[in-house]
């Protein structure tokens, strides 16, 4: 009789990174073939070890030059331009784009199917330097974290669901009052100590390290999308918190951009409101479980 193909290869596309782990005996961490909707296959990576892995890759944001504001590149923002015109800008937090591709989450943005049809209950970041290779995401990730409490299961499944119908990314959108979810990590490299030490010295007093949050205005009604490793208390989420709109009122366009403003003191000086050129220069990767 015929052989059956291995769950996740190209003729057996799996439904997710979970179903995988689920199917198969000691499955490894690596690249796997994912069935999304419409029949479409892409291949991802699979992670099969943290916390029981399962976790599947679904999205980076890479900022390819911080200088240029809301240009090419800038697609958790606005390739277009700052402009009130654009009020969500590119939109991609929150619609059906694909871009990029696994094994090059560190070298440009990424955003396969799974971001907005993989039904999750967890989401897991990495923090991983620019042009790192694949094979080395979780050796060189300085920063790794995972929720653990399924919230994403109150917001569609995904964050897809979580940005369009119950957090919109939408300058003037709402206040620091309306901010979305801070959900608790558990670290998996990396502490509340390192994260803050990575961030712009001023916002330290404006965070809560140990949890990753999902739209937060800054003071000028500008949303951020995700704070990386912190609930944002304060008013300048924007030199912390990545990805938006297309536009962010003070000093427009200098805060427009994927990594917005953690270059607002200079260029990787970790002085002020400026974060340590580690962080400037490395892509957060997007999984989930
Ligand atoms: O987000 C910081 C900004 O609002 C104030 O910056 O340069 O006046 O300290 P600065
Ligand atoms: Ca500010």
């Amino acid at each position: 009789g015929q052989q059956q193909e291995e769950i996740g290869s190209v003729t057996n596309p799996a439904v997710s990174c979970k179903y995988i782990k689920d199917n198969v005996d000691g499955a490894q961490d690596g690249l796997y073939h994912i069935r999304g909707p419409g029949g479409v296959v892409y291949e991802t990576y699979c992670d099969m070890t943290i916390a029981g892995g399962g976790w599947t890759l679904v999205s980076s944001v890479h900022e390819n030059d911080i200088y240029g504001k809301c240009t090419a590149g800038d697609r958790w923002s606005s390739t277009r331009g700052s402009t009130t015109n654009y009020p969500k800008g590119d939109g991609n937090w929150a619609n059906y784009n694909t871009f990029g591709s696994a094994a090059l989450a560190t070298n440009d943005d990424l955003k396969n199917p799974g971001y907005f049809s993989i039904d999750a209950s967890d989401v897991m970041l990495w923090h991983v330097p620019n042009d790192t290779p694949l094979s080395q995401y979780k050796s060189a990730a300085y920063l790794r974290y995972h929720t653990t409490n399924g919230f994403l299961q109150q917001y569609g499944g995904n964050m897809y669901s979580l940005f369009k119908d119950h957090f919109p990314i939408v300058y003037n959108g709402g206040t620091t009052a309306d901010n979305g979810p801070a959900i608790p990590i558990t670290w998996d490299r990396g502490s509340n100590g390192l994260v803050t030490s990575l961030i712009a010295p001023n916002s330290v007093a404006e965070v809560t390290p140990g949890f990753v949050q999902f739209r937060v205005f800054n003071t000028e009604r500008a949303p951020l999308a995700v704070c990386p490793g912190v609930r944002y208390n304060g008013f300048h989420s924007e030199h912390v918190c990545i990805g938006g709109a297309a536009y962010w009122p003070e000093v427009a366009p200098r805060q427009c951009g994927d990594f917005s403003s953690r270059d607002w003191d200079g260029y990787g000086t970790h002085t002020g409101w400026s974060s340590s050129r580690l962080e400037l220069e490395s892509a957060v990767l997007f999984f989930y479980r």
